[in-house]
């Protein structure tokens, strides 16, 4: 989705500018443009429709420089993705704003702000922004202060970066439902909405809380909180090295995050297990005592989150009898909800920032539920400090639009949780978590094994190239990733994919099927194999092709129109997290096939931080 990055150094700082929009490119976006103030005072600007290496190459041919400026990709909401729209957006040429959220009330201050005499070149909410503060400035003359009065005036989420022709010696900022986060340099001090977009240029980063307000000088930085007292907020020095941003031997990032997983599961893993057990203060201090009274367990989440929080419930029901309800972020957030006594809220989320995952976690509080607790993948984000336990993935940045190495943490996460909550009360069969301990660690390894069944999934991929619509099959917990295969498949491919409960397929989707339609399933060998045989016996007797990922001991056999991929037999409640290892190659090379545009897919954000 949007993002934004600022600096204000001694040096030009255009090419940092630059390097760190194309930091933040995997976010999704349509145009991009860059402000400055140059060496004569003046705010001068770039847009462009389409890729960042646009603007670039248009700086290069009108070069632009200075020591203060802002820069955004943008994700179009209100208004086409066009030049016109692109930010930044000027006010008479002596304010420059750029802005990621959406601000509600855009339409009536729209009309104020006519009223006023002022003339609007976009179709965008944000325009309304920069001439607040244009007419703010004129009334009060300070930025700072300009900026303070006219956030009062807006409804809806953003977070804001301002300069001001008049004052060139400071960035201003303002966070209200999108993150910010400052990064602190020797004699320079940067801004950008995600700190991936800062590492080539510092490791230290303060992180703006909601209805913070920060002015950014070279040499120091100031923050008002939302009651507009001035506060400290703590300074955090990264450790992790800049990895993210490079492909090493892989064409994709997203190839790369599927090789990762291995690697990435281990860390999961790392420091929350003893010789057989999970080790219940993982989820925070207070998880033990907590633990003890859960009842009931709400995960909320979205997308690809909310596939992993559907197989959680089969985990959880199954293995500890705790009752588990799982809906996504967006119909939650607006629906009264009868709540439980003793019920654990818990979030899924890759990024820590998904809005309605947020709002979600934000309406929970007060509302009567014993605890919240986040399983994330960004230690600074938004639902991690908000939230009262937290277990994070640390599957490192993942850049692929289509979440993979997310995914399959968040399940070894969630498996950890179904553990440690069924151990706390007594629930879990003799000898199982023993038992599962082990597996899980020897799953790294046995991940790494599936992976090598990539050439022969390459292969399958081409049935796929030239189809239009595909149908995906599971039972039981394997339907969720039925659902996960389907979602990948669209999102980088664009064909058509469906999920479903294979027992559902003669209440209507079997009418769908004919020998132009692939039918993908996942067929491990467990106590649903044989009800999961009769139903792909309806989808032959159709015509339909079957493309099966089946365990080598589930009898099932290569015949006209069957395509099976064997799977080494793995333990039935971890084959989850082994049978989604080949939909994601599958949608992967599906794509490259098709020709897509692999890790940013069209239309899509990595990070959807507006509702
Ligand atoms: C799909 C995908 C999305 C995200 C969803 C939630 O591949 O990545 O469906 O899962 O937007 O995002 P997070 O997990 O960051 O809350």
């Amino acid at each position: 989705m949007c993002g934004i990055v600022g600096a204000v150094a001694e040096r030009n700082i255009t090419p940092i500018l630059l390097e760190g929009l194309k930091r933040l490119e995997y976010r999704g976006y349509d145009s991009a443009g860059i402000a400055v103030i140059d060496s004569d005072g003046q705010l001068m600007r770039l847009r462009r429709s389409g890729k960042v290496a646009e603007l670039e190459q248009a700086q290069q041919q009108e070069p632009l420089a200075g020591r203060i400026g802002i820069a955004h990709t943008r994700w179009a909401t209100h208004g086409a993705p066009c030049e016109r729209n692109a930010h930044p957006h000027f006010s008479s040429n002596e304010i420059a704003v750029v802005h990621n959220g959406i601000i509600e009330n855009h339409q009536a201050l729209r009309e104020q702000l006519k009223g006023l005499g002022y003339l609007f070149t976009s179709d965008t909410d944000t325009e309304v922004i920069v001439h607040l503060l244009h007419y703010k400035l004129h009334e009060m003359g300070d930025l700072a202060a300009a900026l303070k009065a006219a956030v009062q005036e807006l409804h809806g989420a953003y977070g804001l970066a301002v300069v001001a022709a008049s004052q060139p010696d400071r960035l201003l900022a303002a966070r209200s439902g999108s993150p910010l986060v400052v990064g602190l340099g020797l004699g320079e001090n940067f801004l950008a909405s995600d700190q991936l977009a800062l590492r080539q240029v510092t490791d230290r980063f303060l992180y703006l809380e909601e209805g913070d307000i920060a002015e950014i000088r070279r040499d120091s930085v100031r923050i008002w909180d939302i009651e507009g007292r001035e506060v400290q907020r703590e300074t955090l020095q990264l450790q992790e090295g800049a990895e993210a941003a490079d492909k090493g031997e892989y064409r994709h990032f997203m190839l790369k995050e599927i090789h990762e997983q291995p690697k990435v599961v281990q860390r999961t893993l790392e420091g929350r297990l003893a010789d057989d057990q999970v080790l219940v203060q993982a989820f925070g201090p207070q998880a033990a005592e907590l633990f003890a009274k859960v009842r009931n367990v709400q995960i909320i989440a979205c997308g690809t989150s909310f596939h992993a929080g559907m197989v959680a419930r089969y985990w959880l029901e199954g293995l500890t009898g705790i009752p588990c309800q799982v809906e996504v972020a967006s119909e939650f957030r607006y629906r009264k909800v009868a709540v439980q006594p003793d019920t654990l809220f818990v979030t899924i989320s890759q990024s820590g920032e998904t809005a309605d995952t947020l709002a979600a976690l934000r309406n929970a509080k007060g509302a009567g539920y014993l605890a919240s607790l986040t399983i994330c993948n960004v230690a600074t984000s938004s639902l991690v400090r908000e939230s009262d336990l937290c277990l994070l993935t640390n599957a490192g940045p993942e850049i692929g639009v289509a979440s993979t190495k997310a995914f399959t943490t968040q399940l070894v996460g969630l498996l950890l949780l179904t553990l440690a909550l069924g151990r706390s009360q007594q629930r879990l069969a003799a000898g199982l978590e023993a038992e599962l301990v082990g597996e899980l660690r020897r799953l790294p390894s046995r991940l790494g094994e599936v992976l090598g069944m990539e050439k022969a999934v390459e292969k399958v991929a081409e049935l796929f190239a030239e189809k239009h619509h595909t149908l995906f099959l599971g039972r039981g917990v394997q339907y969720p990733v039925a659902m996960e295969g389907a979602l990948k498949l669209k999102e980088i491919s664009y064909i058509h994919a469906e999920a479903y409960p294979a027992g559902e397929l003669k209440h209507g989707p079997l009418a769908l099927v004919d020998s132009d339609m692939p039918v993908v399933t996942v067929a491990p060998n467990d106590e649903l194999l044989e009800k999961l045989k009769s139903n792909l016996q309806e989808v032959r007797a159709r015509g339909g092709q079957l493309i099966v990922f089946a365990d080598e001991q589930a009898g099932m056999d290569k015949e006209d129109g069957v395509q099976v991929i064997p799977m080494s037999h793995v333990h039935e409640v971890l084959a989850p997290i082994y049978y989604t290892l080949p939909l994601q190659l599958l949608s992967y090379y599906v794509a490259v096939l098709r020709g897509t545009d692999v890790d940013q897919p069209r239309n899509l954000a990595k990070s959807v931080t507006v509702e």
